[in-house]
C-alpha cells in the first residue's frame, strides 16, 4: 500500500453548511483509507471542519499572505492558519498565479511564510497551453520550481503539485478540458523529482492535478512518480471524491 495524498481544493465553493454536511457524510466512506486525505475548504469553514475533529482529515488553506501581520485588508497570515490548527497551504496555485496577478517572487515568499509557520506547503506549479505549444514546459517548471525554492533548505517538508494550467477544469461540465496522456505526466514528474533531487530535495511527494477524477485517477496513480492528487471539481461531490480515495488503496 503506497500511501497517497489526496488534496481536495474547493475554490469558491460551499457554504459552512454544505461543508459540514460534505464532510459528515464523507466520514463513514473514508474510515479505511491509508491514504492522506486534505481539505482545503473556505478560510470561514476552517475552525468548522476543524472543530468536527475529524480523525481521517487533514484541514488545508487555499492561500495566505507572504507577511506576518499588517495593513493588508482582507488577507490572512500563516501565523494564522496555524493558530486555526490549519495543517498545509497550497501556494501558487495556477489561479492565484493567473488571475490573482501572484509572480514567482511572491510565491517564494508566500512559500518561506508557510513553512516558517510550521505549515506544509503544496507548491503548485504548471505550464499554459501556449507555453506547452511552445516547447517550453520545462523551461517553465524548472523557473517556477528554482524561483520558489531559491531560500529552501534541503530536508524541509513540502509537497508538489504539478498541474499543467490547460488540464485545470473551468468549472463549466460544457467546456471539457484536456488531460495529458499518462506518459506525459510520468516524464513530467520524472523531471521534477530529478530537479528537486539536484538541488537537495530528497523523497518530496509529486501531486498531480487537473482535471482529475473517478475515471482516470487509478490508471494516473499507476505512473511512477505520481504520488497523489489535487483535486478540484471532481472533490465537491462527496461519493465521487470517495470513490476516488478509495480507489487508491
Ligand atoms: P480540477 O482543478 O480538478 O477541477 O481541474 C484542480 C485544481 O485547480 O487544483
Amino acid at each position: 500500500m503506497k500511501g497517497f495524498f489526496i488534496a481536495a481544493n474547493w475554490k469558491m465553493n460551499k457554504t459552512n453548511s454544505e461543508a459540514t454536511d460534505f464532510v459528515k457524510a464523507l466520514k463513514p466512506l473514508i474510515e479505511n483509507t491509508t491514504s492522506t486525505v486534505i481539505l482545503c475548504p473556505s478560510f470561514l469553514a476552517i475552525p468548522i471542519l476543524k472543530g468536527m475533529s475529524i480523525k481521517k482529515l487533514k484541514i488545508g488553506a487555499q492561500n495566505l499572505h507572504e507577511k506576518p501581520r499588517g495593513t493588508f485588508t482582507g488577507e490572512i497570515s500563516g501565523e494564522m492558519l496555524f493558530d486555526a490548527g490549519v495543517q498545509y497551504v497550497l501556494v501558487g496555485h495556477s489561479e492565484r498565479r493567473h488571475i490573482f496577478g501572484e509572480s514567482d517572487q511572491t510565491v517564494a515568499k508566500k512559500l518561506a511564510a508557510a513553512i516558517e509557520n510550521k505549515l506544509v506547503p503544496i507548491l503548485c506549479i504548471g505550464e499554459t497551453y501556449s507555453q506547452k505549444v511552445a516547447g517550453e514546459t520545462e523551461s517553465v517548471l524548472k523557473n517556477q520550481l528554482g524561483v520558489a525554492l531559491s531560500e529552501v533548505v534541503g530536508g524541509t517538508e513540502f509537497l508538489v503539485a504539478y498541474e499543467p494550467v490547460w488540464a485545470i477544469s473551468s468549472g463549466d461540465p460544457n467546456q471539457p478540458k484536456l488531460t495529458p496522456t499518462a506518459t506525459e505526466i510520468g516524464d513530467i514528474h520524472k523531471f521534477i523529482k530529478e530537479l528537486l533531487k539536484n538541488n537537495g530535495h530528497k523523497n518530496i511527494n509529486i501531486l498531480y492535478g487537473g482535471s482529475a477524477n473517478d475515471k482516470n485517477c487509478v490508471e494516473f496513480s499507476k505512473i511512477d512518480g505520481v504520488d497523489g492528487f489535487l483535486i478540484g471539481g471532481a472533490s465537491l461531490d462527496k461519493e465521487r471524491f470517495a470513490s476516488m480515495i478509495n480507489s487508491l488503496e
